[in-house]
């Protein structure tokens, strides 16, 4: 009796902490996602916060994903630690995602850690954008929906399951060579570890290919974000002291040099209280902010403001706030408890009226990472061990704070249906479909590049800013990678001038400018020149983004995954579907670089190439590292110093080889009203040595206006 009493416990004990497979749920979220329900779900999780609904006619028109493995051989574990999510992985499986990974690109064999931080510790997985999600070359994805930390094996783990006679004796030889060559590669699963969870999500991506599964991503996220056409412009943020005549000052430099600048963003010292924020102009620097927008807005400049969401006891969102916040402050600040939609809609609400309705056009959201060694100071934020009145702990509000602050300020825009391009320094899954792009303070420019193909893998967008340069190479290589990503950010928050007129950080402040400051500035006008030229060709990329889920900026292991030469490749990149970037760093003077199957033109000489090999470039300081696909009708506009609402864009064709076709995506370019039909595709068609344009679509005004076609070969 008491024998048997002892099992019924023991098996009432196992039934609550180990949740076998059996009772796991399979639904399908919708066309081509199907998700795995086990155990009881954590109710802060990042799919609990999308609000964009699936893409399901654009989810249901891409060809229908078969795994490699049956979704059955998923195993979910619940016990007393948390979750661990086993999931099959073959031999030749190549792995790319968990975010915006900084140090590594193929995450096949590595042991990921996807948590948010601002400074990417021994790249465990430390990063602005830690999302749970990876994708295999084989044509699917995996996201676990959870704002715990979590652990990923990528095939780097064996089990002791086997029997004596079947395990491998590695340790075969007695050079040094064999004692430490190891090679039992490891495979058979990624495995995710969450401790702390009682059950879990998985969501899967069925793909026909890597490309595939990631549109299904993003289409599942709502889509990807259409920026305001402006934001695919300049932005250049000026010094974190800039009072209203110096920002004037600044915006006039714009103009009269013919230097092209669609926004202007404030840093700090716009307010009368920064670290934690008042979110009140200071007016001592800014003493008639109205008129100071306005002006502005007549040149043509669109306002960014810079803040944080920690609420200083100056501000007048304080009060209200106050019984809404985290247990714990940051810089003396409330953290808002954003997972609670009264709290988000109190800050929402306070910036519509105070900011967005006056004219300011977007907000960098700073600092909404979290930092264990900053740069030049100690740690910041709020401890994992923070309680906020919505039940959500420290750990996940950490993950998902810079998602939740993005929905909040993203939604004064979409309500108002007024389009930005904001910036932010965390995001988390399901983000996609916000213009927000991402930043970093660190400053290593090959990790910059690296970012732009995994911003690919993660739904995000990826802004590799420019700052100061330890030489004028340096300078022009990372403003080249900066005008071929998607935001062209000059971020001066500590420069006085420009940098292309110092680009020494304590020469620049003292106005000392270089000797060679107006061929510099001549040479740089060049390539933001090429970046305004690049809009129309640009923002049909993000209309790919938003309505097929294609990520504009992408690894070329996403067009080529059968490709062997593309898995590892961590330095070019395709923008949109016919231009392939190969940026150089401050190193090089010339650099490799691999072209996949085809043929591609140099743009700069249009000299032809034969895929599948790979060649010596080395352009020159003006001249951006790009090729051009054989079969592009790539249309290039006259360049404008700034897209204002009623710029007519000066459209050249220039055909490469054979093209027949190209599109271009046509509306306002503000509004949201594409969402409702107020837009054109626009075919061009090249035919017997002859171009026609033909439009459908129901958008009136139009804003391209073809003018020439050129002929390459
Ligand atoms: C940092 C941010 C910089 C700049 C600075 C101003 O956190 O990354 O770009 O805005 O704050 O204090």
């Amino acid at each position: 009796m008491k024998r048997s009493l002892t099992c019924i416990i023991a098996l009432f004990v196992f039934c609550q902490f180990v949740v076998l497979n059996a009772h796991s749920q399979i639904t399908q979220s919708a066309p081509g996602v199907k998700k795995i329900s086990v155990g009881i779900a954590d109710k802060f999780t990042p799919y609990s916060f999308c609000s964009e609904l699936p893409v399901n006619g654009a989810l249901s028109e891409l060809p229908a994903g078969k795994l490699p493995f049956d979704i059955n051989d998923i195993k979910v574990n619940v016990n007393n630690r948390g979750v661990i999510v086993e999931i099959p992985l073959d031999d030749t499986e190549q792995l790319y995602g968990f975010g915006m990974q900084i140090g590594s690109f193929n995450q096949r064999g590595l042991k990921k850690r996807p948590v948010v931080n601002d400074n990417p510790l021994n790249d465990l997985g430390y990063t602005h954008g830690p999302t749970t999600f990876y994708v295999s070359n084989k044509g699917y994805g995996i996201l676990i929906n959870t704002s715990r930390y979590t652990t990923f094996y990528c095939g780097n783990t064996e089990k002791n399951n086997k029997n004596i006679s079947e395990a491998k004796d590695t340790n075969g030889g007695n050079s040094v060579e064999e004692l430490y060559s190891n090679n039992t590669r490891a495979s058979g699963h990624v495995i995710a570890d969450i401790p702390g969870a009682k059950g879990i999500e998985v969501f899967v991506f069925e793909g026909a290919d890597l490309k595939t599964a990631m549109q299904r991503y993003n289409l599942f996220s709502g889509g990807g974000a259409l920026p305001a056409i402006w934001g695919l412009g300049v932005k250049y943020r000026v010094k974190a002291d800039f009072n209203q005549y110096q920002v004037d000052k600044m915006a006039a430099y714009f103009r009269d040099n013919h230097i092209p600048c669609d926004v202007l963003g404030l840093e700090p010292r716009w307010q009368t209280a920064s670290y934690s924020c008042s979110y009140v102009w200071n007016k001592s620097f800014f003493p008639t902010p109205d008129k100071f927008i306005d002006s502005m807005k007549n040149k043509g400049f669109h306002l960014n403001l810079w803040e944080h969401a920690f609420v200083s006891p100056k501000s007048p969102l304080y009060q209200p706030l106050q019984s809404k916040a985290g247990n714990y402050l940051v810089w003396n600040g409330l953290v808002p408890d954003f997972a609670d939609t009264a709290a988000s809609n109190i800050f929402a609400n306070y910036h519509q009226q105070t900011f967005v309705n006056e004219g300011i056009s977007g907000f960098k959201m700073d600092e909404c990472d979290n930092s264990n060694i900053a740069f030049g100071s100690g740690a910041w934020s709020f401890p994992e061990l923070s309680q906020f009145p919505s039940g959500i702990d420290g750990e996940q509000m950490h993950q998902l704070f810079g998602l939740l602050y993005q929905k909040t300020i993203y939604g004064i825009y979409k309500k108002l249906n007024r389009r930005t391009y904001l910036d932010v320094r965390a995001s988390n899954a399901f983000a996609s479909s916000y213009p927000a792009a991402l930043y970093s303070d660190t400053y290593l420019h090959d990790e910059y590049i690296r970012m732009i193909l995994n911003s690919g893998f993660a739904g995000m967008i990826w802004s590799p800013e420019v700052r100061e340069s330890n030489s004028v190479k340096d300078f022009m290589r990372r403003s080249q990678t900066a005008v071929l990503s998607a935001q062209t950010l000059y971020n001066s928050w500590y420069l006085q001038n420009p940098p292309w007129l110092q680009i020494n950080k304590e020469k620049n402040n003292k106005g000392e400018l270089m000797d060679n400051a107006k061929e510099v500035e001549a040479d740089i006008r060049k390539l933001l020149n090429f970046r305004m030229s690049l809009i129309p060709y640009l923002y049909n990329a993000f209309a790919d983004y938003h309505f097929k889920g294609i990520p504009p900026f992408r690894a070329l292991v996403m067009d080529y995954p059968q490709d062997k030469n593309t898995f590892n490749l961590s330095d070019e990149y395709m923008i949109g579907n016919d231009i392939l970037a190969a940026p150089l760093t401050e190193k090089m003077d010339e650099r490799k670089v691999y072209l996949p199957e085809g043929t591609w033109y140099d743009y700069n000489t249009n000299q032809k190439y034969d895929g599948g090999k790979y060649y010596t470039i080395k352009p020159s300081f003006t001249q951006l590292p790009i090729f051009i696909k054989a079969g592009t009708i790539l249309p290039l506009a006259k360049p404008v110093e700034f897209v204002a609402p009623d710029t007519k864009f000066e459209i050249t064709c220039y055909v490469y080889g054979n093209a027949t076709k190209t599109t271009l995506f046509e509306d306002d370019g503000v509004t949201f009203n594409y969402e409702n039909g107020a837009y054109n595709t626009i075919n061009l068609l090249w035919n017997k040595n002859k171009g026609e344009v033909k439009r459908n679509g129901k958008f009136k005004s139009y804003r391209y206006i073809v003018k020439r076609w050129q002929v390459i070969d």
